[in-house]
This record gives C-alpha cells, sequence and structure tokens, in this order.
C-alpha cells in the first residue's frame, strides 16, 4: 500500500521557547541567543523564540527583550514569540517579531490554570491583539492545548476542540496549532483533531504541536502527514514541558522528527548534524545529556 505524504515539511522549532521556559535552572540570555542562531544556522526556518507573559508566572521568560535584541536575523527565517495579552504584545512588537503566538486551550480548566481566564475570557483577550498585531504586519498563530487530553479534566472531546478552532478563527488568528500539551494522544485521535481544524482552515495554516510524555509525538506526526499536514512543532534535545502542566514533558525531539523526515525522504531544509550540534550544545549548557533518541545516537556514532 503505498500512501502519499508531503514532498516538504516544515518545522518550527520551539525548544528556546516550550523548552526553557520549563527548566528549574536560570539560563543566561547569550545561550538562548546562541540556540536560536545555531538553530537559523542548521536551517530552521520558523523558530519560536521567548514568550511575553508574567515575569511572576513564567520568570525564565523574562529576558524576552533582550533574547529578541541579541538575534542576528538570518532572512527568509520567521522568528515568533507568544504573547497572552495587550500587555505582552505592546512589550513584543518593538522586538520586531514576524509572528506573535495567542495561546488558549480545548480545555476550561487548563485555561483557568495557565492564562487564569476561563476560554471565553481568553477570546475577548485575544480579540485585540489579533487586530492590533495584524495591522502592525505581524502573522498571528494560536495555539489550542490539551486538544488531545487535560491533566486536570482527563478527557477533551473534538467539539471542545472544534469550539476553539472556530472560535480562533472569527477572530482572525491565522493559523491554528493542535497542541497535545501532555502527550497522551495516539494517532487516529490526533488525526480527528486535526480533521476538526481542516474544517475551518487550509492545509498550510494547520500544525501539530506534540508533547512526547508517553512516546507518541512520532507516530502523531506520521498520522498527519498521511493528512497532508506538513508544518509541525518540534524542540531541539526534546526540550520542553508546560509549568502549568505537571508531569507533561518535551516536546517531540527536533532531531527525532529530521531523522524520520529523512529517511521518509521528505524535504525540511534542515542539516540533521549541524542540528544534532545544536541539541548537544544547549544540553551542554543545562548539563545532560539530550533526550532526544536520534541525537544521543548520532553523537555517539561520532565517537
Ligand atoms: P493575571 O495575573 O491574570 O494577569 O495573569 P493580570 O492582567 O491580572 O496582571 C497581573 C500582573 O501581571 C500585573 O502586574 C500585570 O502588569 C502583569 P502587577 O500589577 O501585579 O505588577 N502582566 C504582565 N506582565 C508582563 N507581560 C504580560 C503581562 N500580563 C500581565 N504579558 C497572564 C494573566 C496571562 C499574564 C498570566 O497568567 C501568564 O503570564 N501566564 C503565562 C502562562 C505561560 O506562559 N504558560 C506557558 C506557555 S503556554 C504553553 O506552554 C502551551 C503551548 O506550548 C502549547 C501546548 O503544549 O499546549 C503553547
Ligand atoms: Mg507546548
Amino acid at each position: 500500500m503505498s500512501v502519499s505524504l508531503p514532498p516538504q515539511v516544515t518545522l518550527v522549532d520551539v525548544g528556546a521557547r516550550d523548552g526553557l521556559q520549563n527548566e528549574k535552572q536560570n539560563v543566561e540570555t547569550v545561550h538562548k541567543v546562541e540556540l536560536v542562531q545555531r538553530l537559523t544556522a542548521a536551517g530552521l526556518r520558523e523558530v519560536e523564540v521567548t514568550s511575553f507573559v508574567s515575569p511572576k508566572w513564567v520568570p525564565q521568560m523574562s529576558d524576552n527583550a533582550a533574547v529578541m535584541a541579541g538575534l542576528q536575523r538570518k532572512p527568509g527565517v520567521r522568528y515568533s514569540v507568544l504573547v497572552p495579552n495587550m500587555k505582552g504584545l505592546e512589550a513584543a512588537l518593538p522586538t520586531q517579531p514576524d509572528e506573535v503566538v495567542v495561546f488558549g486551550a480545548a480545555s476550561e480548566a487548563f485555561s483557568q490554570r495557565n492564562i487564569n481566564c476561563s476560554i471565553e475570557e481568553s477570546i475577548e483577550r485575544f480579540r485585540p491583539v489579533v487586530q492590533a498585531a495584524r495591522a502592525a504586519g505581524v502573522k498571528v498563530r494560536g495555539a489550542i492545548s490539551c486538544a488531545l487530553g487535560c491533566p486536570y479534566q482527563g478527557e477533551v472531546s473534538l467539539v471542545d476542540v472544534e469550539r476553539v478552532v472556530r472560535l480562533m478563527k472569527d477572530i482572525g488568528v491565522q493559523h491554528v496549532g493542535i497542541a497535545d500539551t501532555i502527550g497522551v494522544g495516539t494517532a487516529r485521535r490526533a488525526q480527528a483533531a486535526m480533521e476538526r481544524a481542516l474544517k475551518h482552515y487550509p492545509l498550510h495554516e494547520v500544525s501539530g504541536h506534540f508533547h512526547d510524555t508517553y512516546g507518541q509525538a512520532l507516530a502523531n506526526i506520521y498520522a498527519c502527514l498521511e493528512m497532508g499536514v506538513h508544518v509541525f512543532d518540534t524542540s531541539i534535545a526534546g526540550l520542553g514541558g508546560c509549568p502549568y502542566a505537571k508531569g507533561a514533558t518535551g516536546n517531540v525531539a527536533s532531531e527525532d522528527v529530521v531523522f524520520m523526515l529523512d529517511g521518509l525522504g521528505i524535504e525540511t531544509g534542515i542539516d540533521l548534524d549541524a542540528l544534532v550540534d545544536a541539541g548537544a550544545f544547549i544540553s551542554g549548557v543545562l548539563g545532560r545529556a539530550p533526550v532526544s533518541r536520534a541525537g544521543k545516537a548520532l553523537l555517539a556514532k561520532r565517537q
């Protein structure tokens, strides 16, 4: 049986944000900047750099403006940042992001824990953010957390996922990401959630963001590839988690996904060796081995 898969895939590395927001230890701004530089040098065309959230809630991202200012921008690369509200957008815009990400949830309980408001309130907060960002010529992406399960309420229905997709669409969010915050989703469920997103957004404006807590992320990505989805968030060295989703581990490792896509003959523009070096670099800064299986195997092979 042959299934046709997309010839090209875009990966958005979220390690500098999703990964480093979750580290207990302080990571110096220069190291964050070097990580992003290494990612773009390896061929990443989209990088989520930081977030403009409350420093009381997430102190790890409080050097957001300094990280953005430290970057040597590479032409053709999209540098994005998370913003939860107008205050975040106002702080972010002077740093000239190419894209901002508003982040909501398909679960009420998670919305309250993560951004301290209901789903409906979050949409009302995002509405002026989307308007102002788009007026400033900045693209807006929306992340939908807990689309495949919630650490507080457990099951999340497809109806709830589609409701948030539709709300995001209504306020002008241009791209929607289906996020499995705690990595509990399996392949058919990932496809079903993606189908709901595709009822409202074109194929090139949906993406998958799969944490790998239960080891399902590569299978979920493959299942989405079968549907033609060709944008995925991944995280260098498998960094990541969410401070408000206890037990959630990292995103699927960028190195593992590139290894799989290379094997499938799918073009990413990313040099796996340089990516492995970037993973080794940030893992060295953090004082541990990369979580990426491919990263570890390729490093071992070099010795
Ligand atoms: P709040 O306390 O309800 O907000 O927090 P508030 O409007 O009442 O303001 C309280 C204080 O925060 C005030 O300061 C504001 O000025 C300040 P004070 O007067 O007390 O000194 N404040 C801000 N400061 C800086 N930047 C801002 C900002 N907004 C308010 N933007 C808020 C609401 C959303 C701000 C808070 O809940 C928050 O920052 N949450 C962040 C949560 C977060 O970053 N989570 C991780 C990212 S999401 C994620 O990882 C999931 C994802 O990867 C997908 C997936 O895997 O599911 C994307
Ligand atoms: Mg995440």
